[in-house]
């Protein structure tokens, strides 16, 4: 490996030159490894040396209050990691009015107890149907509705006062057809149409078409649209006016690089890699997920380690499990990638335990997964803006005796409603007829039966599955993230087809503007916004205490006594925690043989405080929808 290259005379002092130059001996080795997987040796030094040039000015540019920051985090490396996180989901403009108004508004995430704040894409987007931001025209400024790229480092400033971080998508497998890249790859630009996968005739698209999975089948069939000014087929993953980059062009690598730094500059400090998995295609396969996205992603961290530390990165991977772990770094890439990633699977268990009141598929699907680096942490979610895929793997249907075919149609039928007894009110989304595949639109509070509830008992039983849903999700050990409204047990946007550009994608429904009308009733427990915020309230309190929920410690399934009964272990070395989940609306029964033999007979429950509720019979009665967090106090 050459030695990394020499640095540009910035200026710095002498301290923070020693520090520039101590990081970039430290991660030189990833950066030149990534880009000499992707480019070859040749192309990886002279790579190399521009992106290295770039981390440089950045650095010098970086502001002191962030360099601060770099070395808090170097100091607490496993800050992502803290049982205290809470994450929140929002849309800037469905939260608040704009991003300065965003700064009046956090007392109340405050109360939330939140810690992490996704405001989704805000970078200046198309004009139109823009998939909610993820059609970029400029990297470099905010959408001009919420604000200047001072008032997002404004914000920053004023989130990391009260000890909270700020997340941002950065939108890196396609940019929109308006984006300056496109507009001169259009006119005529050969350095600019190399920035994209563009095909004279349909020979090559029809191959890859071959093997190529369809994401909106709806409202965007196929994989490549014509473009009569390039003369050519260009490679649309997602909606025809989202362009995917080529990322087997250096080039491509160098622009996103300064758009990072700028945006670590402002002082973001989560980047989510949105689509990470599509960012690399390869012939003959479902090009997602191929070895090079890894090495793409190696280098970008490596770019950031040396430049700003305190930023993290997160992979918007919804990938089988089996192939999720890649995105946390296994194998040469293991510790060099993201840190953070979607826990999907947990997700879609959580909703197909409360379907099925069964624990069996949840037990086997979760208890099977590979163990994840030490260094990685999950987001937990109930739900997120995007819609819920039942991600039901046949392997593990058929385990339980079901069929993985059989179980996705249960899901997708249970949350519309259209099963007996089901009182969820989600939509429908993406049916695709060759596959026979739904996905599902829905607030959190429309799906477990809050919007459907008549009679004070219903609404009971919706309060009590959601507040065991939560618990899993808070329980699982990870930032748990919270879905803006969801907080408040939102219903469903009725209005959600209304607005321009909207009418076609149903996941509108479940990003409803906050309600900060009903924000205002969060106190009264008489009230369903009441409950569910105490309850969310309750649960990062009681998280915050519990060192167990560290995010280093892995999280295994115990075993299965009832089917109605999850039970999900920690071993810390402060002693065991058991999460203890009756997803049923009966009183089920935990063994009390089994829990002597896990050692949790003097177990307290660490959201209430009580002890466990023992029956005359020597058994455990768990009451309807109950969830304990289990320690065992020191003697
Ligand atoms: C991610 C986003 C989703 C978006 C897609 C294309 O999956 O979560 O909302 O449609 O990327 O950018």
């Amino acid at each position: 490996m050459p030695p990394p290259p020499p640095l540009p005379d910035l200026g710095l002092g002498a301290e923070r030159a020693e520090m520039l130059h101590a990081r970039l001996d430290r991660w030189w080795p990833d950066l030149h490894a990534g880009l000499t997987e992707l480019y070859g040796a040749d192309r990886a030094l002279q790579t190399g040396t521009e992106v290295v040039t770039h981390a440089a000015r950045a650095f010098a540019r970086r502001p002191d209050r962030l360099h601060r920051r770099d070395l808090e985090r170097m100091l607490r490396p496993d800050w992502l990691q803290d049982p205290a996180m809470v994450g929140y989901a929002a849309y800037t403009e469905r939260f608040a009015d704009d991003l300065q108004d965003v700064s009046t508004h956090l007392s109340y995430l405050e109360e939330l107890g939140v810690r992490y704040l996704h405001l989704m894409p805000l970078l200046e987007t198309r004009e139109g149907d823009n998939d909610g931001g993820y059609a970029v025209v400029d990297y470099r400024r905010v959408r001009p509705d919420l604000g200047t790229m001072d008032d997002l480092a404004a914000l920053a400033d004023d989130l990391h006062d009260r000890d909270m971080s700020l997340v941002l998508d950065l939108v890196l497998n396609h940019v929109a057809r308006e984006h300056d890249w496109a507009v001169r790859a259009r006119g005529g630009m050969l350095r600019y149409r190399s920035y994209f996968h563009v095909f004279a005739d349909r020979r090559l698209p029809d191959a890859y078409e071959r093997t190529l999975p369809e994401v909106f089948p709806d409202f965007a069939p196929g994989n490549f649209t014509w473009d009569e000014n390039l003369r050519g087929w260009v490679w649309t993953t997602f909606n025809e006016w989202q362009w995917d980059v080529n990322w087997g062009n250096p080039d491509v690598l160098a622009e996103y690089v300064q758009i990072i730094l700028e945006l670590a500059n402002r002082g973001v400090d989560v980047l989510r890699l949105d689509a990470i998995a599509f960012m690399w295609k390869r012939l003959g396969t479902d090009c997602q997920g191929q070895p090079e996205v890894h090495a793409i992603t190696q280098v970008l961290r490596a770019v950031t380690r040396i430049t700003c530390p305190a930023v993290a990165f997160k992979a918007e991977a919804i990938v089988a499990p089996s192939k999720l772990l890649a995105y946390l770094g296994q194998g040469p890439h293991t510790g060099k990638v993201s840190d953070l990633a979607y826990h999907n699977s947990l997700m879609v268990q959580v909703w197909s335990m409360l379907a099925s009141r069964d624990v069996r598929l949840a037990a086997q699907a979760l208890g099977s997964l590979p163990p994840e680096p030490p260094t990685a942490t999950w987001l937990t979610y109930l739900r997120c803006h995007d819609d819920i895929g039942w991600a039901v793997m046949d392997d593990d249907a058929e385990a339980v005796g079901s069929t993985g075919p059989g179980h996705r149609h249960f899901l997708a039928d249970w949350y519309v409603g259209d099963f007996w007894g089901s009182p969820a009110r989600g939509l429908t989304f993406q049916f695709n007829p060759d596959t026979g595949d739904r996905r599902t639109s829905g607030t959190a509070a429309s799906l477990v039966g809050l919007e459907a509830a008549e009679t004070p008992e219903e609404t009971e039983e919706a309060l009590a599955a959601l507040r065991l849903a939560h618990a899993v999700v808070y329980g699982w050990g990870g930032i748990p993230v919270i879905w803006s409204g969801d907080e408040l047990g939102q219903p469903n946007d009725p209005d959600w087809a209304s607005e321009p550009g909207h009418a076609d994608d149903n996941r509108w429904a479940h990003r409803p503007r906050l309600d900060w009308q009903r924000a205002e009733a969060r106190h009264d427990t008489s009230t369903v916004p009441g409950r569910v915020f105490s309850d969310l309230v309750e649960l990062g309190r009681a998280r915050a205490s519990l060192p167990h929920l560290h995010a280093s410690v892995p999280t295994t399934v115990g075993p299965v006594d009832d089917t109605g009964v999850l039970v999900t272990l920690r071993d810390h070395p402060l002693g065991r925690f058991a999460g203890v989940y009756n997803v049923t609306p009966q009183t089920r029964v935990w063994p009390g043989w089994r829990v002597h033999s896990l050692g949790l007979a003097d177990a307290v429950d660490a959201i209430t405080g009580r002890t466990l509720p023992w029956g005359d019979d020597g058994d455990v009665h768990l009451p309807p929808y109950a969830a304990l967090w289990l320690t065992v106090p020191p003697r």
